[in-house]
């Protein structure tokens, strides 16, 4: 079974690896089978497989069953570097091994970044029962393979470089459950529940953009197979970003044709733009804790050590000084409800860099929307709340701040909290327009239609085939 395993890493010339990943792989495919998306296992799908690394052609689109989906193992082409290019040890070569120093760190940045993997597919897998399209249904399984894959790409270090405390993390992927009270998963937003596409839409704009940024920083790690591994898996991340993206846009496109008509969207089954902003809120909040603590000793370590660079630390252009240590990191902090500055050393501020280069990024695509409001004539725009808004962790954790990031006191915080967050009210009206629509080329009603198709695919092409 294993000789199906599309790899780059010599997986046929190495019987240790293959003998952990042979044990490993039938708990696996039983964890997909019960954790995998629901009521669609024995559907084909079409679907886009990595097979290569090669620019332009790393992937094949076909149908295929989910649990034959070939779940593959790569790591990029080598980098430009051949020698570590940030932190305190400069100059040294990359590791092709895990140094026992930072064994336990390393441990921890991939057991970590591999359990948001399989958490987000236990997440999304009864989203299939309501899929406003055919096409969108087939996004959403193509989203839950390649997270399958980048556990997969997780748990390929464990096994090799870890030996038998990776075994162990790796089985205990598997065992982890997102919402269990008495196992979850390791962070908090894997841990939500996800019921509706408005809320798929949001994490995978919001939450799938954390990834890419964590992956970002793991991309230029001294750790060169852990480095390669996320590079690969940056190629993948990008299409969920996508999914994320577009889905909003077209949320936003339908309720704007609606008012347009003069019509109220709750009278036909659109969403009003007030609630797709509350989900926005909350999905991009959680979704904002995710970085971490803003002043971290963590971060300041895996920074020195090599570990975690900076986004696109080592692409030539963003950065001419790679040691980070004699600049400091301005931000606000609330003092008894005003703010005051703060200064935090540069390299415990690495994961209020990453944040703030996050949220650069996000609001690119909310410029994107709101043009499709303008577009529509409509005065209303959507945006990002401020990242002092709604935090459980780090410097803003607990306030009672509005989305502008004002700090308004509890009282008013919670007389308001309803127009800012998905209230009851407003879960159960997106539950109700929550309609499955599977056939080919029609879309549901409170969404517009895809741009265009897959691949090159007409929009109503029949990309599941219902056994
Ligand atoms: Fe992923
Ligand atoms: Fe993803």
């Amino acid at each position: 079974m294993l000789d199906t395993i599309p790899n780059n890493v010599n997986l046929s010339d190495n019987p240790k690896l293959q003998r952990a990943l042979q044990r490993w792989q039938p708990d696996f495919l039983n964890w997909w089978k019960e954790m995998g998306p629901e009521g669609f296992q024995e559907d084909q799908i079409y679907l886009r497989t990595a097979v290569g690394v090669g620019a332009g052609n790393w992937a094949q689109f076909d149908y295929v069953k989910m649990p034959d989906y070939r779940w593959g193992i790569f790591l990029s082409n080598p980098r430009k570097q051949d020698s570590i290019y940030f932190g305190d040890n400069i100059g040294q070569n990359l590791w092709d091994q895990v140094p026992g120093e930072f064994r336990k760190e390393l441990r921890r940045l991939i057991v970590t970044q591999g359990d948001t993997e399989p958490a987000s597919v236990e997440q999304q897998r009864r989203l299939g029962k309501k899929a406003p399209s055919l096409q969108d249904l087939r996004n959403l399984f193509q989203v839950n393979v390649e997270e399958a894959r980048h556990l997969w790409a997780m748990v390929y270090l464990l096994h090799s470089h870890f030996g038998a405390d990776g075994r162990d993390e790796a089985e205990e992927m598997l065992e982890r459950r997102s919402g269990n009270a008495d196992h979850p998963r390791i962070l908090k937003a894997f841990n939500k529940p996800m019921d509706d596409w408005l809320s798929f839409f949001c994490f995978t704009m919001f939450t799938d953009r954390d990834g890419k940024y964590q992956l970002a920083t793991l991309a230029e790690s001294a750790f060169d197979p852990l480095a390669r591994s996320t590079r690969f898996m940056l190629m993948e991340e990008a299409f969920h970003l996508s999914v994320g993206e577009s889905g909003i846009s077209r949320v936003l496109q339908r309720t704007a044709e609606v008012m347009n008509e003069g019509k109220d969207p709750r009278s036909v089954g659109a969403i009003p733009l007030d609630m797709v902003q509350r989900y926005i809120n909350y999905w991009s909040s959680a979704s904002y804790d995710l970085f971490g603590g803003e002043d971290s000793s963590n971060a300041a370590t895996y920074f020195a050590a090599g570990l975690k660079g900076r986004f696109n630390e080592g692409d030539g252009k963003r950065f001419n000084e790679h040691s980070a240590l004699n600049e400091v990191y301005e931000t606000e902090v609330y003092d008894n409800g005003r703010l005051t500055s703060q200064e935090i050393p540069m390299r415990r501020a690495m994961n209020a860099c990453l944040l703030d280069d996050y949220i650069d990024d996000a609001n690119r695509s909310v410029e994107r929307w709101n043009a499709v409001l303008e577009e529509h004539g409509l005065s209303e725009r959507v945006a990002l709340p401020s990242k002092r808004f709604n935090r459980e962790v780090g410097l803003y954790a607990n306030l009672p701040v509005n989305p502008a990031g004002e700090f308004i006191g509890e009282a008013a915080y919670a007389s308001q909290r309803d127009a800012w967050l998905p209230s009851e009210d407003d879960r159960a009206y997106i539950d109700s327009v929550m309609v499955p629509v599977y056939e080919p080329g029609k879309v549901a009603g409170w969404i517009a239609p895809p741009k265009k198709g897959i691949h090159g695919q007409p929009l109503d092409f029949q990309y599941v085939l219902f056994h």
